[in-house]
């Protein structure tokens, strides 16, 4: 028996021993990925997070993701295989940076990207993801919203929401701020049949050359619906792992040069069995930190 099929199969055996379930994002490697009970955007795993029955969730993804689910499902353990896998866009604004943000704009409603600290979201209305930005910006019941961290999603929900006032924030995700228009241009020119989809924390630019612009999850729906059979796509290269293997009989090409977020890329199948046997890491969140997380991501739950 190969290496993997032996972790697989302790893996296995461990998940029920433990009454364990394994959560993972569309980014991490194909071998977890494989391995994981529910493979998903942030939204949809947040979601599953909240609802689940067993007592403990191995979260194959990034801090800010288990955090999350610590925070919606407190009496479970929640364990993050690799604690070195983080978000640099989730570290990029302080608390006292929000607060000022928060002074300079009084009657703002603060909607936070969930890719942040639980700390960030304790001190914020609403959380968002990628797939319900949008919904919630239009939704909630203020004119003028501060929206955080990310610059180039809070800048498309503006262009999806000319009828509020969006303040922005500079952060930004180092692999999807890396697409460049040129990479577009000269892909589209190799496949010109191709739809292009590209993920909303692209920059303007590269969102303006777009068919489609989706969360992980959203682009594959609509790629397996889609009657097209080329499309090319701008987002962590770990989705398109995902595309191809689902989808046999159309082709995916990469927008430029292949993108990889390393801290999604850290988590390996032998992290997720040492995490299962070793109960290793178990996320915290301050008992305080958590109920104003708590809330600010149960609204987003409301929203589509
Ligand atoms: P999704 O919510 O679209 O899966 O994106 C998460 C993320 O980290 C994007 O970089
Ligand atoms: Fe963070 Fe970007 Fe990696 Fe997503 S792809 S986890 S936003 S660094």
């Amino acid at each position: 028996m190969s290496e993997s099929e032996n972790l697989k199969r302790e893996i296995c055996e461990l998940k029920r021993a433990n009454n364990a379930v394994i959560l993972a994002h569309n980014y991490q490697v194909e071998d977890v990925q494989l391995a994981a009970d529910f493979l998903g955007d942030s939204l949809e795993l947040s979601r599953r997070a909240a609802s689940l029955e067993q007592e403990v969730i191995v979260f194959a993804g990034v801090k800010f993701m288990a955090e999350t689910a610590k925070i919606l499902s407190p009496a479970k353990t929640v364990l993050l295989p690799r604690l070195d896998a983080g978000c640099p866009m989730a570290d990029m604004i302080t608390v006292d940076e929000l607060r000022a943000l928060k002074a300079a704009h009084p009657a703002a409603m603060v909607v936070t990207y969930v890719n942040s600290s639980a700390d960030i979201k304790a001190e914020s209305d609403v959380c968002c993801t990628s797939a319900n930005a949008v919904q919630v910006v239009r939704s909630v019941p203020a004119a003028e919203i501060i929206f955080i961290p990310d610059r180039n999603l809070g800048s498309y929900v503006q262009s999806q929401v000319p009828e509020k006032k969006l303040h922005l924030f500079d952060g930004y995700c180092y692999v999807h701020d890396r697409f460049k228009t040129e990479e577009i241009e000269a892909t589209r020119a190799r496949f010109p049949g191709a739809v292009v989809i590209v993920h909303p924390e692209v920059r303007p630019e590269v969102i303006a050359l777009a068919d489609e612009v989706l969360s992980t999850s959203g682009m594959l729906r609509t790629v397996k619906a889609s009657p097209a059979r080329e499309f090319i796509v701008a987002t962590e290269h770990g989705l398109l792992q995902r595309m191809m293997r689902e989808n046999p009989g159309k082709a995916f090409i990469p927008a430029g040069t292949v993108k990889v977020c390393s801290n999604m890329k850290r988590t390996s199948l032998r992290d997720v069995r040492d995490s299962l046997r070793d109960r290793q890491y178990a996320i915290t969140v301050d008992p305080r930190v958590a109920e104003a997380a708590g809330r600010a991501l149960r609204e987003m739950l409301q929203y589509g």
